[in-house]
């Protein structure tokens, strides 16, 4: 959580991910703007919007991120993530494909969160990164992997951890669905994910989905 201004004001960093042609962008420009593009083209890199919502009386800027879902176009990963405090994971209900990549999604952003929680820890404690890390993984001797997932559980019970939603987005084609409600809850229950649908075409749940994750992060 980054402070800005006068004290009254914060900024969360909130990021977006999921497989191409999810509804993303158009979730962030109906979230945004009340917009919503029919004829959306593939983004290409990294963009944001800010919008500002009120959280309890006081002014929270969120900064909403968006990439590319194809590898092709996206931008580097880890300065994507780099500093989010929330993410919606998307999926689109009609595509069971883009339901099984969550997974792919999920692991990403739990790298990079795991990395930044660490790098916190490491500064909360005072010690000076390089030998932190050179104590915990190398002169151990144990398997590198198995230290980063022993950090993940302690990372795990930190106040800083990236508060997450997956979001199966266009329910207003719930005659075409290849995904139920249910595998969306089981999954998210599992995952230790909040869960929720939505339709950036007729707005359903879309402010609700944000607004559950900046009063998580909040
Ligand atoms: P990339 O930028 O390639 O990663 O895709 P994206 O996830 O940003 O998808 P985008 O928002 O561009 O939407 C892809 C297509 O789905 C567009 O044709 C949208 O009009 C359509 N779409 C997005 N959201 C919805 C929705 O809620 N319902 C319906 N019916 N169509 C949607
Ligand atoms: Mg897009």
């Amino acid at each position: 959580m980054a402070e800005e201004g006068g004290g009254e004001e914060y900024l969360f960093k909130i990021v977006v991910i999921g497989d191409s042609a999810v509804g993303k962008s158009n979730l962030l420009s109906r979230f945004a703007r009340d917009e919503f593009d029919h004829n959306s083209k593939a983004t290409i890199g990294v963009e944001f919007q800010t919008q500002v919502v009120q959280v309890d009386g006081k002014e929270v800027k969120a900064q909403v991120w968006d990439t590319a879902g194809q590898e092709r176009f996206r931008a580097v990963t880890s300065a994507y993530y780099r500093g989010a405090v929330g993410a919606l994971i998307v999926y689109d209900i009609t595509r069971k494909t883009t339901f099984e990549s969550t997974k792919r999604w999920l692991d990403e952003l739990n790298n990079v969160d795991l990395e930044s929680i660490t790098t916190r820890l490491v500064k909360r404690i005072g010690i000076a990164y390089n030998t932190y890390i050179v104590a915990l993984f190398s002169d151990l001797a144990c398997d590198f992997h198995i230290k980063r997932v022993k950090l993940g559980v302690y990372g795990a019970h930190c106040d800083t951890a990236v508060a997450r939603m997956l979001v199966g987005n266009k329910c207003d084609l719930d005659d075409i669905r290849e995904v139920s409600v249910e595998e969306g809850k089981s999954l998210a229950e599992e995952e230790g994910l909040f869960f929720i649908e939505t339709s950036a075409l007729d707005a359903t749940n879309v402010m609700k989905a944000f607004e559950i994750v900046i009063h998580e992060i909040y």
